[in-house]
């Protein structure tokens, strides 16, 4: 593929997880941070990615950092937004980067729950604003569901979908700008279910945990749920549908159980305890865990693509 400059704007938790990954597939990377103390982070944090994954740190080079957006962006092929979650911040942004780029630069945003219908709805091309919900971190998890919104161009969704498969992404076409997209939809889906049986008694937030992690979960890296219905045979999907799914929550809002612990402090690792009590450490040690296993599946990875 042929190497493109790309800019990012915003250069916090996401944005230089992509500027990295990015940068690390040969692009000239340019990202706009207003923030003078994140912005001085930015080259250590991107050193601390290649150390953890065990890279040559020459890609870094292709990295700079921007006080200002329209250096960040002037001559980029595509542009990803990676700013804070606000409607408003976002269409200024759109706004502010559709007079400083060429009329078919690709802008792309990151937003994990608005849709690129409302932030792009005042721009003169909406036919090249498109999704790219990455997770997090970014440059460790493979999945980038690339939303087609209502008038964005299928040509639009081809170059974003190579430009990240190039770059070693699952890049998947989502067609519709439905709010969650899919994943969060399917992940979100779970978390209500796993509410409503704490709620109700049936186990604690630790079982949930251990069922997912030590049941279904311990083969979906392999194995999705489609595929799934498919090695088991959809006659028994059926009956089984046909019995449990009058049985799993409906519940149209949050949790109670959710609202209850936020209204008392209770916000998780953060404050000590949240569904589960979170002793000095133990907290640290998930994060660790969950950095280690990522960065050994992206090496892997890595290995197994030549
Ligand atoms: N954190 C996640 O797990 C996650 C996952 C998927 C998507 N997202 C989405 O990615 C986006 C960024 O989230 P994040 O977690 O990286 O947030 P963050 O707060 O870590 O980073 C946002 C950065 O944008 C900068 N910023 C503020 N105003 C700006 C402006 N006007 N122009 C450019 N940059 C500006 C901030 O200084 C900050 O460094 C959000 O839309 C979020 O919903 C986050």
């Amino acid at each position: 593929m042929q190497k493109q400059r790309i800019g990012v704007v915003g250069g916090g938790l996401m944005g230089h997880g992509i500027a990295y990954l990015l940068a690390a597939a040969g692009h000239e990377v340019a990202v706009f941070e207003p923030d003078a103390a994140i912005r001085a982070s930015l080259a250590k944090r991107l050193r601390a990615i290649a150390d953890l994954l065990g890279d040559d740190a020459a890609a870094l080079q292709r990295v700079t950092a921007h006080e200002q957006m329209a250096p960040a962006v002037r001559d980029a092929g595509f542009v990803f937004e990676a700013a804070p979650e606000k409607l408003p911040l976002k269409r200024r942004i759109f706004a502010a980067l559709e007079s400083a780029v060429a009329p078919d630069t690709i802008l792309a945003s990151n937003s994990s729950a608005i849709p690129t219908t409302e932030i792009g709805r005042d721009l003169a091309h909406r036919e090249r604003v498109v999704g790219t919900h990455f997770w997090n971190p970014p440059h460790l998890v493979p999945l980038v569901e690339v939303i087609q919104n209502e008038k964005t161009s299928d040509a639009v969704v081809r170059a974003t979908l190579d430009l990240l498969r190039d770059a070693g992404k699952a890049a998947v076409h989502v067609r519709r700008d439905v709010p969650g997209f899919v994943g969060n939809r399917l992940q979100h889906a779970m978390k209500r279910e796993a509410f409503a049986l704490v709620s109700a008694g049936v186990c604690d937030a630790e079982t949930i945990d251990t069922v997912v992690k030590e049941g279904f979960g311990a083969r979906t890296a392999v194995l999705g749920p489609m595929e799934q219905s498919d090695l088991v045979g959809l006659d028994l999907a059926l009956d089984i549908a046909d019995v449990l799914y009058a049985h799993l929550d409906r519940t149209a809002a949050a949790p109670a159980l959710l609202r209850e612990r936020v209204a008392a402090g209770k916000l998780g690792m953060k404050t000590g305890e949240g569904l589960r009590k979170w002793p000095p450490g133990e907290a640290d040690a998930v994060r660790e865990r969950l950095s280690r296993f990522l960065a050994a599946q992206a090496k892997a990875r890595k290995r197994n693509t030549g």
